[in-house]
């Protein structure tokens, strides 16, 4: 089986072609809107709408050829529905639809969410359940995945996500956008110490996150530094939004894993999944936490962390076995929070 992937929620305009047979990934292709942005030091959603709109052709043309398939090779084509900037959804969304009419295919719509919760099965025989720390841009949420389509939320951030607190973060730093990168490269030659700020939410109960008030304390830090940062303070101040950040998102994994367990003895797996899961000295922590509770831990590589259509894909895949399939009238979500059940939280910027 062989399944065209698109995603295009974000900044990347991506599409991919994964099959049920090893090597599942028969091509990936990823464009990074990345320059279109950077003038703007952020997403902007109507420059990323046009943006997929000019690229997502060409680059569904080099996934096929890559993965050395036409159209007529395919048995489903999957697109993000939801949740992110709407334009951009509705451009993939269209797009697939327009090839399934075309081709007479299958359309599967993909929650992005899933997407990265599911990346792990790609790369690893992950059993359900599993727990995932899902960390981008965009969202920060711990999730017991008890099956396709079956989440529990055990928590979520009631203001800011990680992606974002690493980002507004390095803007705050003058470090440049995107920020989790540049701030792992800063806080490699920096010491926290020598920069202590707080470790928003650790020791607390529950398992969710906020990070609003970790960027003040930065902004006030870096006002008491006179504004102007030195190389060696950038460093320090980076280390030790890193080291916060970090500690943070470990202190609710821990609790989250607590949860998980008292539900499910018999779990077996941690996966962490989204941009943020590229950041070593979190992989380094996950690592760690997983051990000592005694379970797996599954992080995919760099390139299905951030952004991809192979998720996409391979989400496509899982639900077209599962017979979930999607009608042509499926309409794009701004919205689609992975478990509908959950406990609102409330916060300022409180995301689903
Ligand atoms: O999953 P993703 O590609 O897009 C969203 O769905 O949001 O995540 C992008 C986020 C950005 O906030 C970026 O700063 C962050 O992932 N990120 C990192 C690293 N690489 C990317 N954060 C920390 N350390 C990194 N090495
Ligand atoms: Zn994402």
């Amino acid at each position: 089986m062989l399944v065209l992937g698109i995603e295009t929620s974000c900044d990347e305009t991506a599409a991919a072609v994964v099959s049920d047979q090893a090597p599942h990934i028969r091509s990936n292709v990823v464009f990074s809107q990345l320059a279109e942005h950077r003038p703007y030091g952020g997403i902007v959603p109507e420059v990323a709408a046009r943006a997929h709109l000019t690229h997502l052709d060409p680059v569904i043309e080099r996934a096929l050829e890559e993965a050395g398939v036409g159209f007529d090779d395919l048995d489903a084509v999957a697109a993000t529905g939801g949740p992110g900037l709407i334009g951009g959804v509705i451009v993939g969304v269209t797009e697939a639809k327009a090839i399934a009419l075309a081709r007479g295919l299958p359309f599967v719509a993909i929650n992005h969410l899933e997407g990265h919760a599911l990346s792990a099965r790609l790369v690893a025989p992950v059993e359900f359940p599993f727990l995932l720390l899902l960390v981008s841009g965009g969202h920060c949420q711990l999730q017991i995945v008890e099956g396709i389509g079956h989440y529990r939320r055990l928590g979520t951030t009631i203001d800011d996500a990680a992606g974002e607190a690493f980002d507004k973060g390095a803007k705050l730093l003058g470090l440049g956008y995107p920020g989790g990168p540049a701030i792992e490269r800063a806080a490699a030659s920096g010491q926290a110490a020598r920069a202590p700020l707080p470790k928003p939410m650790v020791g607390r109960e529950g398992c969710d996150f906020s990070f609003s008030g970790l960027k003040t304390a930065l902004r006030v830090a870096v006002e008491k530094r006179g504004g102007i940062l030195s190389a060696a303070d950038q460093a320090d101040l980076a280390a030790s939004l890193q080291e916060s950040i970090v500690a943070s998102l470990a202190d609710r994994a821990a609790q989250a894993i607590a949860l998980f367990l008292e539900r499910y003895p018999e779990g077996k797996t941690l996966v962490v999944a989204g941009g943020v899961a590229a950041n070593s000295a979190l992989r380094r922590r996950l690592t760690d936490l997983a051990a000592r509770a005694g379970l797996d831990f599954v992080a995919p590589p760099l390139s299905l962390c951030t952004d991809n259509g192979a998720m996409i894909a391979w989400a496509g895949l899982e639900r077209l076995k599962a017979g979930l399939v999607d009608a042509l009238d499926f309409a794009p979500r701004p919205r689609w929070p992975l478990d509908p059940n959950a406990v609102p939280v409330r916060g300022a910027g409180a995301k689903a």
